[in-house]
């Protein structure tokens, strides 16, 4: 079975896609078998990170049109293995549960070592829950305060939808998850939920405590132009660990480069054509911190 890595945020614009086609390209180069997959399936544009110009046949073939998924892998000019997004069709952008776990049991079935989905920004179910079901779950964002702000608040509705699932299974915390459901999800915290599953149950509430702990979502700081944005890692990590309960790996950053615009521009992925610059470095200390988490947390 594949290993699933989910690249999400909570803002757009913040480098989910070079960040994916980054390490997906990473990972080929260090002799892995991956399939990089355009998840953004309100907006999907990942083809123009690895040399294409148009999407070509995607997931939509997959999920509307009856193809098999190997119908829909295209080799990439940047060598690695893609599917592509479907932006431009309508109703894309809200697939049904049905589809996503078509998707989701399929690509895990296909023979690759790792599949990299490149998440849309946002909370939507469908984007959260493609997050939470990953083996390895990647936020990407930026030293700015919104980009902060939206990557706790992604956490936040990932965290909190994760609970209420385990939870929605049994009446008796049906009280719980009314709140949870509720647009203002009207708990401060996750102690704050854990504290009233255990009043209900205890063995419950045991649950959830050991099931946020194993949570341990990545992130990955973008753009970074001063060496001093880096201290956003440790406060990000403390407010996160204060209200949500839950621990951050830090996989590392990647510098601010006019060239990556450039080269999306010209359709030439940055990786290959700048294989000895510090972004590709910190691309590949990225990748071997990103095994390394993979390891460490016995899913191998
Ligand atoms: N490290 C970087 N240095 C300089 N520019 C960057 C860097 N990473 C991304 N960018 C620029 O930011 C823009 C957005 O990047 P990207 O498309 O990867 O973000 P995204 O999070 O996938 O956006 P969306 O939410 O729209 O899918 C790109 O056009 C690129 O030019
Ligand atoms: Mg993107």
């Amino acid at each position: 079975m594949a290993k699933l890595i989910s690249i999400a945020s909570g803002k757009g614009g913040v480098g989910k896609s070079f960040c994916s086609s980054s390490l997906a390209i990473s990972l080929n180069a260090a002799g892995h078998k991956v399939l990089l997959v355009d998840a953004d399936l309100g907006g999907a544009n990942l083809h123009n990170f690895v040399g294409l110009k148009v999407p070509g046949v995607g997931l939509y073939n997959y999920i509307r049109e009856r193809s098999e998924l190997s119908d829909v892998i295209v080799r990439s000019p940047a060598g690695v293995d893609f599917i592509g997004g479907s932006g431009d069709v309508l109703g894309m952008a809200h697939i049904t549960k049905f589809e996503k776990i078509k998707i989701l049991t399929g690509l895990k079935n296909e023979d690759y070592e790792y599949v990299i989905l490149d998440l849309g920004a946002g909370t939507s179910f469908n984007m959260v829950d493609m997050f939470n079901v990953a083996d390895i779950k990647i936020v990407v964002m930026s030293g700015e305060p919104t980009s902060i702000e939206n990557a706790y608040g992604f956490l936040k509705v990932a965290i909190y939808r994760h609970i209420e699932r385990f939870l929605s299974k049994r009446w008796d915390f049906a009280e719980i998850n009314k709140k949870l459901r509720s647009k203002s999800m009207n708990f401060p915290s996750v102690q704050s939920i854990i504290d009233a599953a255990a009043a209900v149950d205890k063995a419950a509430a045991a649950a959830i405590k050991s099931f946020v702990s194993a949570f341990r979502p990545g992130m990955i700081l973008n753009q970074v132009k001063f060496k001093r944005e880096l201290n956003v890692f440790y406060g990000f990590e403390n407010v996160v660990n204060k209200y949500l309960s839950i621990t951050i790996e830090k996989l590392g950053f990647l510098p601010y480069d006019e060239k990556v615009s450039e080269c999306i521009k010209l359709l030439k992925p940055y990786y290959v054509r700048f294989p000895d610059s510090e972004t590709v470095g910190c691309v590949d200390d990225i990748r071997d911190q990103m095994i390394a988490k993979l390891q460490g947390s016995g899913n191998e």
